[in-house]
């Protein structure tokens, strides 16, 4: 069974701490964060402040999604705000082993993101240092953009070089349920949703993150 990741991307911002609860209550695994400054990608967010506004509402993990550049001056803000797994794009520092060291070095787990673009090469040298990789399956920056299916033979690829290694292969974007069972049989086994878990209002949560689980 996958784990289901949906991302407060899509939830009501005006009620993050309802949106958090309700979600959790409705089966979420983990709480996907993303994390945007108007510079890696073309959208901003929010930042440590409003995730630290957002820890009390659930124990659930926090998936702290990084779309940001610089990323190293602010990863001990997020592990501080209660970020669990702290996710950098590869695409966003020259210094990725550093970046990876520093985040377990604060007691979190590492993640790496790659673009759509970005070959699984970038991370050959930082397996053993990485506990997540998240193939990205759009563009960043923005929710509810059409899933890109040249990304699944990256999704396998990724999944024989993790071999027998304890990493978490994520992906996001554009899952729904019929992209999700791709992704799953590509060897997913983190599903990140936004639109597929919040539209249609409270009362479709759990029934969405049950059609995503029971699809991958
Ligand atoms: C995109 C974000 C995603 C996004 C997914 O930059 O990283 O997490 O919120 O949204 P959907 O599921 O709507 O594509
Ligand atoms: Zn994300």
């Amino acid at each position: 069974m996958p784990l289901i990741a949906p991302s407060m991307l899509a939830s009501d911002f005006s009620r993050l701490g309802e949106e958090v609860r309700d979600v959790a209550g409705a089966g979420a695994d983990w709480i996907h964060l993303d994390v945007m400054d108007g510079h890696f990608v073309p959208n901003i967010t929010f930042g440590p402040d409003v995730i630290k506004a957002m820890r009390p509402h659930t124990d659930k993990v926090f998936d702290v999604h990084l779309m940001i550049e610089p990323v190293e001056p602010f990863i001990e803000a997020f592990a501080k705000a209660g970020a669990d797994v702290i996710t950098v794009q590869a695409e966003a520092t020259h210094h990725l082993d550093r970046c990876l060291q520093h985040i377990r070095s604060l007691g979190k787990r590492a993640g790496v993101a790659l673009n759509p673009a970005t070959h699984e090469s970038a991370l050959a040298y930082v397996l053993d240092k990485v506990d997540l990789i998240l193939a990205m399956t759009v563009n960043p920056g923005f929710g509810g953009q059409a899933f890109i299916p040249d990304v699944l033979p990256k999704i396998y690829r990724l999944r024989a070089m993790i071999g027998e290694r304890p990493i978490h292969l994520e992906v996001d974007g554009g899952v729904t349920p019929e992209t999700a069972r791709l992704c799953a049989a590509a060897g997913a086994n983190v599903l990140v949703a936004g639109s597929a878990v919040f539209r249609g209002g409270r009362e479709g949560y759990a029934a969405n993150i049950a059609a995503l689980r029971e699809a991958g």
